[in-house]
């Protein structure tokens, strides 16, 4: 065999992957636990994926950072496409969890006392991944566990890296800055005069009145919201707590532009565009199943014990279930939708300049 070959257990450093699962309970002076290599295999898979996540999102993040992202290039198809791959992804990590399942309660005890300190709560890629989506620290349950550089919290190196990134504009941000420069509503487009006023816009104007009347009795507040979402018109008598559901991580002009894009995706301009942000509310859907998951498989394997990461165990993880959303923003705006057969018909003006030019 030609020695300059390629081989390919040295291509991947197959020497260095396979050579780093060191169950501590095979130590001398321990009782082996079998379930132990399953437990570190396991946890390097996921690293992994998570590495590859993060190089997706790298690509992504990178497009969006451009002041102007050319319709005509393969930027935002490639940006499509990568999103599925992380969605693919999260759907196989989903699934691994399953595979942890044939570990029992009595298996993870063999071993579970010589892992303390460590935790998964302490993965450095777990928490590049919620930052640079755009969960930012002051949003987190229990702000406080993630402060944490004494036993159980992070290592001082870590700490600087996940602190960094959180400061860095998140692809949150890039989106919502993507969806603001969309000129839908130009006036250009419009024969009507548009108003400096949004609300008088002819598309909003007409869209609103829509809205209003397929409202039920029950619904009918729901046009205040419409108001306070899209046009930051505070409704009289609501409460701070109700303005507070209400509050979005995008701004208003960026979720008028995503609700456009939603209304009238069967447009071929809007196609790429639609499927983007429904891979964002995908993505932040699936990772809410893994946390769901973790969490009932981590009831059933230590109960209510605190983790050995010391945080409250599967109480804490319960809050990060209900708090870690980063799109719900998006997926709410279906609050919003009218039916198709009764959208604005749109001026031929912009329909001319939504489809492709050849
Ligand atoms: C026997 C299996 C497992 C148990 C009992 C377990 C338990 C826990 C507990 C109790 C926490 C809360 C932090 C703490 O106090 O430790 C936690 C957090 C976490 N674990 Fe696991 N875990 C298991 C497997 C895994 C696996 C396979 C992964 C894959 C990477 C993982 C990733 C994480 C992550 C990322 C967090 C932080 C979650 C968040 O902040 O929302 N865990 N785990």
């Amino acid at each position: 065999m030609d020695t300059n070959a390629r081989y390919y257990g040295s291509y991947l450093h197959l020497d260095k992957v396979l050579d780093a699962q060191h169950p501590v309970s095979f130590e001398k002076g321990n009782e082996p636990a079998h379930d132990e290599m399953l437990f570190i295999v396991i946890h390097q898979a996921y690293e992994l994926w998570f590495k590859q996540i993060l190089f997706e999102m790298d690509y992504v993040m990178r497009v969006f950072s451009q002041d102007k992202i050319n319709d005509n290039s393969e930027d935002l198809n490639l940006v499509r496409h990568r999103l599925r791959r992380i969605i693919s992804i999260m759907q196989l990590l989903n699934q691994q969890v399953n595979i942890l399942d044939s570990m029992t309660p009595l298996d993870f005890l063999e071993f579970r006392n010589l892992l303390t300190p460590s935790s998964g709560f302490q993965s450095k890629q777990f928490r590049l991944i919620e930052a640079r989506l755009g969960l930012v620290i002051d949003k987190r349950h229990q702000k406080d566990y993630y402060k944490r550089t004494n036993e159980g919290g992070f290592s001082q190196a870590d700490y600087q890296v996940i602190t960094e990134t959180e400061q860095e504009k998140t692809l949150l941000e890039l989106v919502n800055q993507w969806l603001e420069r969309m000129p839908f509503f130009m006036g250009e487009y419009w024969s009507a005069s548009t108003a400096a006023d949004i609300t008088q816009h002819p598309f909003w104007s007409a869209y609103r009145k829509i809205y209003e009347a397929g409202l039920t009795e029950r619904e009918a507040n729901k046009v205040k919201d419409f108001d306070y979402v899209f046009f930051e018109k505070k409704p009289a008598g609501f409460s701070e707590a109700q303005l507070d559901v209400l509050r979005s991580h995008f701004s208003p002009a960026a979720l008028r532009a995503a609700l456009f894009i939603m209304l009238y995706r069967d447009f071929p301009m809007f196609q790429t565009s639609y499927q983007i942000l429904d891979s964002l509310i995908e993505i932040d859907h699936l990772m809410s199943n893994w946390r769901h998951k973790h969490l009932i498989m981590v009831r059933r394997m230590i109960g209510m014990r605190v983790g050995t990461g010391n945080t409250s165990g599967a109480g804490y993880l319960e809050g990060a279930l209900n708090k870690h959303y980063v799109y719900r923003d998006l997926s709410g705006l279906s609050t919003y939708l009218i039916e198709r057969k009764k959208l604005p018909a749109l001026p031929e003006e912009l329909i001319k300049n939504l489809g492709f030019h050849l």
